[in-house]
């Protein structure tokens, strides 16, 4: 067969809550502005020792568990995080953490709140094309590590948080992932962006600096109103291509599964590709924007609380710094 599909899905967040109360003790904002604003109450957020690969692993344990796939069965492992522990890739740690055994090839992939979505696609191109058989897709960020806690603009929209599933090697009949479309636009970078420090790269003077002093990098930049018009703006145009390449039209959805941003984008999306509001799946109020791995999160919950059964469709899109975005129809 040529097909793959999805088998299992699995997620994590830290135990360390941030309500809006908690952040109106460290900026000047309020519990109503925030929920009015962004739909968002809670936040997890990963503190002292813990790691992001830890919360990945988890994650992808769970997914495998549903699966009921060993981890020796695993021959691909791709991490979507825009925060690694390892800015060498720390997807090799989670597959050793795993046990995975013989060596099954494993990489990050970096696209910000794209990057689920990008890894989905990928991995159906490995499987398609490359012969591998089982590939684990985790999307995993701690953007708290990159937040200004003293800039109400930012640090009221972001939690940190895993999420994975298995996507397997099937008979073309059982496909379940039907279309997709992916695009970027470096030339609006600037509306979102986390950049190396310059001064800092180049060296003590600001021009030639050696040896180079160590390097870090910048909070989170974001303008957002310029992200919130291109949301709008690219995510139901994207999903229309998605569902064409699909063969299929809006009413083959049974599910809007959007990257978890804001309601009000949610909510935008939702009207312009008029899919009534009980279809749209939504837990950001929980946990903000988890970056690349809200998509997975938030479809784990909804698979757990039998609220997505087995063979439903659903769009799903991710959107967000380099630009990117992408989207994908996909079977539950
Ligand atoms: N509490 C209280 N007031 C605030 C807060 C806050 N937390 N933040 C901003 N304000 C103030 C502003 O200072 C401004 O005041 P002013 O009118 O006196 O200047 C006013 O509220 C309005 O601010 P806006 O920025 O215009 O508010 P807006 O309605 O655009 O909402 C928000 C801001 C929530 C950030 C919205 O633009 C948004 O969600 N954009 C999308 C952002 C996003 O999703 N980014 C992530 C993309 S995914 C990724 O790749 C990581």
């Amino acid at each position: 067969g040529n097909g793959c599909k999805l088998v299992g899905c699995g997620s994590a967040v830290p135990s360390f809550e941030v309500s809006n109360d908690d952040l109106s003790k460290i900026v000047d904002t309020s519990d109503e502005w925030i929920s009015v604003r962004t739909g968002i109450r809670n936040r997890r957020v990963l503190t002292g020792k813990d790691r992001l690969t830890g919360l990945a692993v988890e994650a992808a344990q769970k997914a495998l568990e549903m699966a009921e796939v060993d981890p020796d069965e695993v021959d691909l492992v791709l991490l979507c995080t825009s925060t690694p522990d390892d800015l060498f890739g720390s997807a090799p740690q989670i597959q050793a953490a795993l046990g995975c055994k013989g060596n099954p090839l494993a990489f990050d992939i970096t696209a910000a709140c794209s990057g689920f979505v990008l890894g989905l696609v990928s991995a159906s191109c490995y499987i398609r094309g490359g012969g591998f058989k089982n590939v684990l897709v985790i999307g995993a960020d701690a953007l708290s590590r990159y937040v200004d806690w003293s800039d109400r603009g930012t640090c009221i929209l972001f939690g940190d948080a895993a999420g994975a599933v298995l996507v397997q090697a099937c008979e073309s009949e059982e496909d379940g992932l039907f279309g997709f479309d992916l695009h970027s636009d470096g030339g609006g970078y600037r509306h979102l962006h986390t950049g190396i420090k310059e001064n800092e790269a180049l060296g003590t003077n600001g021009s030639v600096g050696f040896p180079p002093k160590g390097s870090s990098y910048s909070f989170i930049q974001m303008n957002g109103k310029e992200v919130f018009r291109f949301a709008c703006r690219v995510v139901p145009q994207s999903i229309e291509i998605a569902l064409e390449n699909a063969g299929m039209t809006r009413s083959s959805i049974d599910w809007l599964l959007l990257h978890q941003a804001n309601q009000r984008i949610l909510d935008a999306v939702a009207t312009r590709l008029e899919i009534p509001a009980d279809r749209v799946i939504s837990n950001l109020a929980n946990y903000g924007n988890t970056s690349a791995a809200s998509i997975p999160l938030a479809l784990d919950e909804a698979v757990r609380s039998g609220k997505v059964k087995p063979g439903q469709t659903i769009a799903t899109s991710g959107f967000g710094a380099g630009l990117t975005w992408g989207s994908a129809i996909i079977k539950w």
